[in-house]
């Protein structure tokens, strides 16, 4: 509950504390620790201090995984004491080679490890309690710890490569793992971690999201003053739907909802919105405003700018309304947790899109920001909505990106191009509905830029548009997989959206993972 807020999740349950060296999993590491029932956090390596610590007061520490190397200039440290404190440390890829760098060890530039290797145990160790004496786990790294200083000692080798890949302190409970227990192609990671954090670091599993609900309508409660009303607009999405009910708990009609329709929503979106949110007794005030934002997007072809004006048109109508009712003080917003960690990420870092929650709205002078989920993951606020019985069709909507259509339209968004992404994103979604693959992918979708392809319509020569069709598994949206769909269900698509979508001459699948690209083409 931004600046506001008083209750902190870590000031009752036992925090694992994660270091974000900025690797690419440092989000997975904390998701995986708290499906174990523990409460686990992130910050960044540099915000870390003696008095944060005292405040968290964390039971052990996860050094993640980072792009950098160790030896190079300006390589992200932490301090000295920080290994003398007393508390569990784990270091996971980057954080293991800090670990042994940092007391006296070698690390150098190696052949390099990528994807699945055996590692082999040489030393018994309650970390890899239930491991067997040879293990596939996941490695993603050119540089290895080449030599250990005296107080750590070796607990696992690779077996191709004879790399050091795993080792601890002789005298405290400190190790470094040069693998990645927290993905899934570690098969034995997640127990790597309970070891770690129940047995090791004695952790008490006693977070669980059921139990929420009461603590953050308690602290909505506590946020907003009486009298003050808060403004929630909601989208039909998981987060924004949650965000709005937890305040409706805590603040009953003093709690006003309304529903934009900004001209980028998908075909027949605001009828099932509207229906779905009335079965959680949500009744939005419902604004059409499809003219506003779009006369202000014609010709814009960047897609930040896009984003901009989008941002900035949903906080004029949001002043208006507040005009209109001056006891509208505050604003609740549906922003998670990794929303909160990336907007204060790694200064100098490349900002690769202003998401709407985070950077794409303007900073808000006029309102006071209420945000009730904003240290849970989505898997825990859909965990959330089921507690709140919210319906399965919410629960399970696929994400929805705030500027809608926008960013699905590459290049200048004509009344043309939308209606091809309309139509051919209610196509993939029909298709992967019956397939009965839907509920199983992140994400869905069409895009349509402005590429053409000739193409044969009766017998004469057609030049039509490009859909490009993205559908990507994924477990948090910061990495994620193309999906294996089979091709009969991709014929299906493709046959559809070229025979009912008489501008589309052709139908691509992508299968770019993420990274390199990202899952919106803009
Ligand atoms: P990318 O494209 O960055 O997307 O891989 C990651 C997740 O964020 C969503 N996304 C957005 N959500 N406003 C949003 O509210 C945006 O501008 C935006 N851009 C991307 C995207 O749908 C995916 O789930």
């Amino acid at each position: 509950m931004s600046s506001e807020e008083s209750w902190k999740p870590y000031r009752e349950h036992d925090t694992v504390l994660v270091i974000n060296f900025g690797g690419q999993y440092t989000h997975l590491i904390a998701r995986r620790i708290r499906e174990l029932n523990v409460y686990s956090e992130i910050v960044h390596y540099f915000q870390l201090s003696k008095e944060l610590l005292s405040e968290i007061k964390p039971k052990a520490l996860i050094l993640s995984g980072g792009p950098r190397s160790v030896y190079s200039e300006n390589a992200p440290k932490i301090p000295m004491w920080l290994l003398d404190v007393g508390l569990p440390i784990l270091g996971i890829c980057y954080g293991h080679q800090l670990i042994a760098s940092m007391l006296g060890g070698e690390v150098r530039r190696g052949k390099g490890e990528y994807g699945r290797v055996t590692i082999r145990i040489v030393k018994r160790d309650p970390l890899f309690r239930e491991w067997g004496e040879q293990e596939l786990v996941w490695m993603s790294h050119a540089d290895y710890v080449a030599k250990l200083p005296p107080e750590l000692e070796e607990l696992a080798v690779s077996e191709d490569t004879g790399y050091i890949a795993a080792f601890r302190h002789r005298s405290k409970p400190i190790y470094g793992v040069q693998f990645h227990p927290e993905v899934v192609h570690t098969p034995r990671g997640k127990i790597l971690l309970k070891n770690f954090v129940i047995d090791i670091a004695g952790c008490r599993p006693t977070w669980r999201i059921e139990n929420l609900v009461d603590k953050l309508v308690e602290e909505v409660r506590r946020t907003v003053p009486d009298g003050d009303k808060v403004l929630c607009a909601v989208s039909g999405g998981i987060d924004s739907t949650v965000t709005a009910l937890i305040v409706k708990k805590a603040v009953g009609n003093r709690l006003v909802t309304v529903f934009v329709n900004h001209g980028l929503l998908r075909e027949g979106e605001v009828e099932e919105v509207l229906s779905n949110l009335r079965k959680v007794g949500i009744e939005p005030m419902y604004i059409d405003a499809s003219q506003r934002f779009l006369s202000k997007l014609v010709g814009v072809e960047d897609p930040e700018e896009k984003r901009r004006i989008i941002g900035e048109e949903f906080v004029r109508i949001f002043e208006e309304i507040a005009d209109r009712d001056p006891t509208i003080k505050w604003l609740a917003q549906g922003t998670t947790y990794p929303d909160v960690i990336e907007s204060g990420a790694v200064p100098g870092a490349d900002r690769i899109k202003s998401h709407h929650n985070v950077g794409g709205l303007p900073r808000f002078t006029r309102f006071r920001i209420v945000e009730p989920i904003r240290y849970l993951y989505k898997d825990e606020v859909r965990k959330l909505g089921l507690a709140l019985g919210v319906p399965e069709e919410i629960v399970w909507r696929h994400p929805f990106p705030g500027p809608g259509l926008a960013v699905r339209i590459i290049g200048a968004i004509t009344e043309e191009k939308l209606e091809i992404v309309r139509k051919a994103s209610k196509i993939v979604e029909d298709e992967l509905r019956k397939a009965n693959i839907y509920k199983k992918v992140w994400q869905a979708f069409a895009v349509v830029g402005n590429d053409k392809w000739v193409g044969v319509k009766g017998d004469a020569r057609a030049e039509g548009y490009i859909v490009i069709v993205r559908i990507v598994e994924s477990e948090d949206g910061m990495t994620a997989d193309w999906a294996r769909v089979p091709y009969e269900v991709l014929d299906r698509i493709a046959r559809r959206i070229t025979s009912e979508i008489p501008q589309v001459t052709m139908v691509t699948y992508a299968v770019t993972t993420k990274p390199p690209a990202t899952i919106e083409p803009c």
